[in-house]
């Protein structure tokens, strides 16, 4: 059973920052349910309450929609499947245009898999050498070019892209900006947070992320009728979730009477909703998610001033803060980064392959659009490895893995 490590218990029993307990000394994630949050979370189940999606759902909803600053927020099963609503709403609302959507080589695959499972035609950008985010040059010859309606952008591992020529050219062409911050809650691009810079945006809070709900995700926008469409994308397609006036009014152009309204399906939707269970976890855990943002952020900054020079990194835009899910180190070759992989190893800290590296050489790609080759993302899925970053994870702790990325990078 997890454990807060006494020190970090206050005296009134309840949690303080870092939220975990050390499982091993320097894994790559660690679970952020720690014991108190289980017992919350018991506590609330003795009460018997609802445990399908209810009032917690909303309530969570409205509490991560104020966290973020927008205006809506909408809670489902996974990360994935916010990103898959983010595709599903822009077709349901008449806003997917040609279907044509420019995605990351670097990033992860439910991120594109929608555009490949509802037909539209993708097309892949090469990675910032900065940021490991789009890169804004080939995006402009890419928009230039194949004239998408759709961009997708994913702020790899918690570093923020550079939004300004993302945004400069969204003004310009007027394409839908979709933002995956799965891995980034908490980040911030000139004090703006990652999420609000889309038309949509999407979180996960799966296991080792930020904070947890056990499986769990949330899609994000300010626009009402986007907003729409993602309640009724979520639960079957049907309008039973929309405000009353809304369903009033489809209720009225469908030339249904009111006793269709519980069963009344107006879009082609999915089944895609989490429970209050998954929800009161995720406001018992977004309390202290703050804290955890801010550990990680420092970490993330530690690992910056210890590894320069050392080995290659993404360079986030001045004063950009990042709250890292983990911090990828990037090897000159595939060689360096074995002798780096082995004393890591060594020294019993967990690492691991860069997630994907380059999205475009993996089968679910290539099968349908060869093989996608670009310099930058050819680096990171050659020479990219994980360091861990989590909120039990102290400055301290950052430095030492330092020292033996330093001895063994020569
Ligand atoms: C960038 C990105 N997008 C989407 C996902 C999918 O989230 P989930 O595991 O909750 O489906 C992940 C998972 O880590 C991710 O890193």
């Amino acid at each position: 059973m997890n454990e807060y490590p006494p020190d970090m218990i206050s005296a009134d029993g309840s949690s303080a920052a870092p939220s975990t307990f050390k499982s091993r000394p320097y894994d790559l994630a660690v679970d952020t349910i720690p014991k108190a949050d289980l017992d919350e979370l018991t506590a609330w189940m003795q009460e018997y309450p609802r445990l399908t999606m209810w009032e917690e759902t909303t309530r969570f909803e409205r509490e991560w929609a104020e966290w973020l600053g927008v205006k809506h927020a909408v809670m489902v099963n996974s990360g994935s499947s916010a990103d898959l609503l983010m595709y599903a709403a822009l077709d349901t609302s008449g806003r997917s245009g040609n279907r044509k959507v420019v995605v990351p080589a670097s990033g992860w695959s439910t991120t594109i898999a929608p555009a490949l499972q509802f037909g539209w035609q993708a097309v892949m950008c090469e990675s910032s050498p900065e940021t490991f985010g789009i890169d804004p040059d080939a995006l402009t010859r890419l928009i230039d070019k194949e004239r998408p309606d759709t961009v997708v952008v994913v702020h790899v591992l918690g570093v923020p892209n550079r939004m300004e020529p993302i945004l400069e050219l969204k003004k310009q062409y007027g394409f839908n900006l979709l933002e995956d911050c799965c891995a980034a809650h908490g980040s911030r691009h000139q004090g703006r947070k990652v999420g609000t810079f889309g038309d949509l945006s999407s979180f996960s809070f799966y296991y080792g992320h930020h904070m947890s709900t056990v499986e769990g995700g949330m899609v994000c926008t300010d626009d009402e009728e986007l907003y729409h469409h993602l309640l009724m994308l979520r639960s079957h397609g049907w309008l039973k979730d929309l405000p009353v006036e809304k369903t009033a009014r489809l209720l009225e152009e469908s030339g249904m009477d009111a006793f269709h309204t519980p069963f009344l399906f107006a879009i082609p939707g999915f089944n895609v909703r989490a429970t209050d269970i998954n929800a009161k976890l995720g406001r018992i855990q977004l309390r202290r998610l703050d804290e955890v943002v801010a550990r990680r952020c420092k970490n993330h900054a530690a690992y910056q001033q210890g590894l320069d020079g050392v080995i290659g990194y993404a360079r986030p835009c001045e004063g950009d803060e990042v709250s890292s899910i983990s911090f990828c180190a990037v090897a000159d070759s595939s060689a360096q980064r074995k002798t780096i992989v082995e004393a890591l190893v060594r020294e019993q800290i967990d690492t691991r392959l860069f997630t994907a590296g380059n999205l475009g050489r993996h089968p679910f790609w290539t099968r349908k659009y060869g093989v996608f080759r670009a310099p930058t993302a050819d680096a990171l899925y050659e020479g990219g490895f994980f360091l861990p970053n989590n909120q039990a994870l102290s400055v301290d702790d950052v430095q030492k893995i330092c020292d033996v990325v330093q001895s063994a990078a020569g």
